[in-house]
């Protein structure tokens, strides 16, 4: 059994990735990085990714193609207070499943790992000069 599966498949990504979207809803600095006025787009995307990423349906590679998530976030100045913000969300939106410790800690895990991979603006270091790259 897939991970994607032990934690309840669909109805638990639908959940949790819509949980996490009502958080971000909320919270000024971080929905300002969102583009688009209607964040339900966003919030398909976000699960079909973690439904792949967890063992589930692969309809985000098929949609979306390779994921390239640091790629993706490139357009997006994500710092540290940023990935806070989305991991305070992620966190809340978790303790609304019914997950046990185990799964619980891994799904951590992952989130922590990966919304760290995501950073690439030094909010303390103002305007990169022209022409240098962050990350
Ligand atoms: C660290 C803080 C993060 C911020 C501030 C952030 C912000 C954003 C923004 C603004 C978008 C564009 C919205 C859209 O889809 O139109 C986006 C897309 C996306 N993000 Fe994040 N994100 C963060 C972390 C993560 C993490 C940890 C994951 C995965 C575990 C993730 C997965 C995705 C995916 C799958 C998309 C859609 C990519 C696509 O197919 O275009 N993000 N994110």
């Amino acid at each position: 059994m897939s991970f994607y599966d032990e934690v309840g498949g669909a109805p638990t990504f639908e959940k949790l990735v819509h949980e996490f979207y009502r958080g971000v809803a909320q919270d000024e600095p971080l929905r300002a990085l969102y583009p688009e006025e209607d964040l339900g787009p966003a919030e398909r995307r976000l699960r079909m990714f973690l439904e792949q990423y967890f063992g589930g349906p692969n309809a985000y590679t098929q949609e979306r193609g390779h994921p390239r998530l640091r790629m993706r976030h490139a357009p997006y100045p994500v710092t540290l207070d940023m990935r806070d913000r989305w991991m305070r969300h992620m966190l809340a939106a978790m303790d609304t499943l019914d997950l046990d410790e185990g799964h619980a800690e891994a799904m951590k895990d992952y989130f922590l790992r990966a919304a760290h991979m995501l950073v690439n603006t030094d909010e303390h270091a103002g305007p990169a000069p022209e022409g240098r790259t962050t990350l």
